[in-house]
């Protein structure tokens, strides 16, 4: 009887892996925990997808929140692997300091996200469909308070839902980016913090983007409107003509976890020398033989054009196809996290 129970519970879900967008679809439970009378309470795995909060809470106002993102996927022998969750950890502990919110400690962090990976363990994609379990964290001020002032009690909540690709497309995904004349984040402001307040600022930017054909938004610098800041939702690293690998340096970019993976695979595995320094867009564009998008959701999604000054500059193959280095790096980096290549690095974790 036991046997049976635990079969059923290890049996995957009937889905279409192959064709799940990037979308939220409810799993079974979730992880919770309570920043209540100054401390972090135990946490637990609950069902209800549903979070009620106080309507004055400032998460609600004032955007006081966090989140991350990151996958769990399949390897060919059935180990279940997340791919540097601890970056994610130190990532949200510093959004947190920055909105006066308390920490998730380390600890907290990796036990819910692995809690709630293990309790879902039918929606998790099998190896071989593609697909992966994307995971979100998120951190939010709850407590009641109208003043512009920080919350008092706080909610740490893991949640998984299984997602095929940011883009539609099956594997590598050519996509086009329009650059935005709406700012992302100042210099000084928020933008290298994973906070909603950065996001819902660049909804409108997306929807232009869109209107112009594009799959995102291209921010450049708030300052001078001159170099490139990132995507919408990730980050850029550009192969240049001579065989230089560059990624922007820009205090107003989020620290990308696949963006430090990819670099590090770039130099050692590639060979390429690499670059993090401003990208002067307009004066360097022409000498950009391979572009890509890469994030969590977005892998490395090679970018075949951009929309700049009115018109659009495409890349490798006249912008119809990925290049040899971001296919590369594509096959290097989902290799390691689906644990079909050997991890020299120890980027993946066991759940
Ligand atoms: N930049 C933005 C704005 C993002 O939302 C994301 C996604 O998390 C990234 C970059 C990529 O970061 P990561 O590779 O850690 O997922
Ligand atoms: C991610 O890549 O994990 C993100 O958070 C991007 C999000 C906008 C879907």
């Amino acid at each position: 009887m036991e046997q049976n129970k635990s079969t059923q519970a290890n049996t995957k879900k009937d889905l279409n892996w192959a064709e799940l967008g990037f979308q939220y679809r409810p799993t079974d439970y979730r992880f919770r925990a309570s920043f209540v009378n100054g401390q972090w309470t135990e946490g637990e795995l609950i069902t209800s997808e549903m979070i009620s909060v106080h309507e004055g809470a400032p998460a609600l106002h004032y955007a006081q929140q966090c989140f991350e993102g990151l996958k769990a996927q399949t390897a060919p022998d059935g180990r279940v692997l997340l791919f540097r969750p601890t970056l994610n950890a130190e990532r949200m502990r510093q959004a947190a300091t920055r909105l006066l919110i308390p920490e998730v400690p380390e600890e907290l962090f990796i036990r819910g996200v692995e809690a709630a990976v293990r309790a879902n363990y039918p929606w998790i994609p099998p190896h071989g469909s593609g697909a992966a379990l994307y995971i979100r964290p998120m951190l939010i001020g709850v407590g009641e308070n109208l003043g512009l002032k920080p919350a008092k009690e706080f909610e740490f909540r893991v949640f998984v839902s299984p997602v095929g690709p940011y883009y539609q497309s099956a594997g590598l995904a050519v996509i086009s980016l329009a650059v935005s004349d709406l700012d992302r984040a100042a210099p000084s402001g928020t933008g290298n913090y994973k906070i909603g307040a950065n996001y819902a600022g660049g909804l409108l930017a997306t929807r232009l983007a869109q209107q112009l054909g594009a799959n995102e938004a291209l921010f450049l610098d708030a300052a001078q409107r001159r170099y490139i800041d990132e995507a919408g939702s990730a980050n850029i690293v550009v192969a240049m003509r001579g065989g230089r690998f560059v990624t922007p340096s820009s205090s107003a970019v989020l620290p990308s976890v696949t963006r430090r993976s990819i670099m590090t695979l770039a130099e050692n595995e590639l060979g390429l020398t690499i670059e993090q320094r401003p990208i002067d867009l307009r004066k360097e564009i022409d000498e950009f033989e391979e572009v890509a998008a890469c994030g969590t959701a977005a892998v490395v999604s090679p970018v075949g054009r951009i929309w700049l000054d009115s018109k659009w500059h495409s890349f490798y193959g006249g912008g119809e196809q990925a290049g040899p280095v971001m296919q590369k790096l594509y096959e290097l980096l989902v290799g390691i996290q689906r644990g079909e290549l050997a991890d020299t690095y120890g980027w993946t974790h066991e759940v």
